[in-house]
């Protein structure tokens, strides 16, 4: 069973690679890149409301995602391994329907503030599910599913492997290119009622590839109809 597993994450591995794709420029306008990732194995879908200086404003209108339970952890790359496995066998069919489920991208990890030890924070981590399984993703012990309302994302993309010291790094610089935008305040306001998370990581690229990966911060955020843009 571990062998099927490893060759199947070869396979993901080979369906997640790829070759050219460039990460965007932070010193002028420029319309982020989809991840190329995505060119083959599903990503949720949404569009670009906005293109900024280092940042985009997405709005994903409605996603489904199935989630771990929080994992309290000082590190987010360990929490997020943690979390992939349990997803892992979710997908190869250790769900109650014993169904397979295609790969997807991201994988996303939301990173609250936790009340546990000094330093620790509380990680959920999700795995997108595909449009096909949404009116019925399989149940699983340990696992919860997500649905979003239409929701928006201010997005800063950084490529490599997602390390604990870049993660606050990448994302201060997200606020601070936000910083004094209308986005920021809707952001602020978002915190303090829906969407509690601080920011969410999302990785494009399985834990075994290693070039040309892509990952993003997103700052999670809703718009109220009275919102003036
Ligand atoms: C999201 O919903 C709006 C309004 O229904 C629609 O115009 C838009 O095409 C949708 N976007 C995506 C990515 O599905
Ligand atoms: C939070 O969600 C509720 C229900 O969807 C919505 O009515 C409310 O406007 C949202 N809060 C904010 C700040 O957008």
């Amino acid at each position: 069973m571990a062998a099927f597993n490893f060759f199947k994450l070869s396979i993901l591995l080979s369906l997640l690679s790829n070759s050219h794709f460039g990460v965007w420029s932070e010193t002028k306008q420029s319309k982020g890149i989809s991840p190329p990732s995505c060119s083959r194995i599903e990503c949720p879908s949404y569009d670009v409301i906005h293109v900024g200086s280092g940042y985009e404003i997405r709005r994903y209108n409605s996603t489904v995602w199935t989630s771990t339970s929080p994992i309290q952890d000082i590190s987010l790359v360990e929490a997020t391994r943690n979390g992939f496995l349990q997803l892992f066998d979710y997908i190869q069919g250790k769900n109650n329907y014993e169904e397979q489920i295609e790969m997807t991208a991201p994988v996303i990890a939301e990173i609250s503030p936790s009340d546990g030890p000094i330093c620790e924070s509380s990680f959920v981590v999700s795995f997108y599910v595909p449009k096909v399984n949404q009116a019925d993703p399989p149940p699983a012990k340990g696992l919860h599913v997500q649905r979003w309302k239409p929701v928006y994302a201010a997005v800063r993309q950084f490529s490599g492997f997602v390390a604990d010291s870049d993660v606050g790094e990448e994302a201060a610089a997200l606020q601070a290119s936000l910083d004094g935008t209308i986005w920021s305040a809707a952001i602020e306001k978002s915190h303090g009622s829906n969407h509690t998370s601080v920011y969410t990581v999302a990785q494009y690229n399985s834990p075994f590839e290693f070039d040309d990966r892509v990952n993003e911060i997103w700052m999670l955020f809703d718009i109220k109809d009275d919102f003036t843009m």
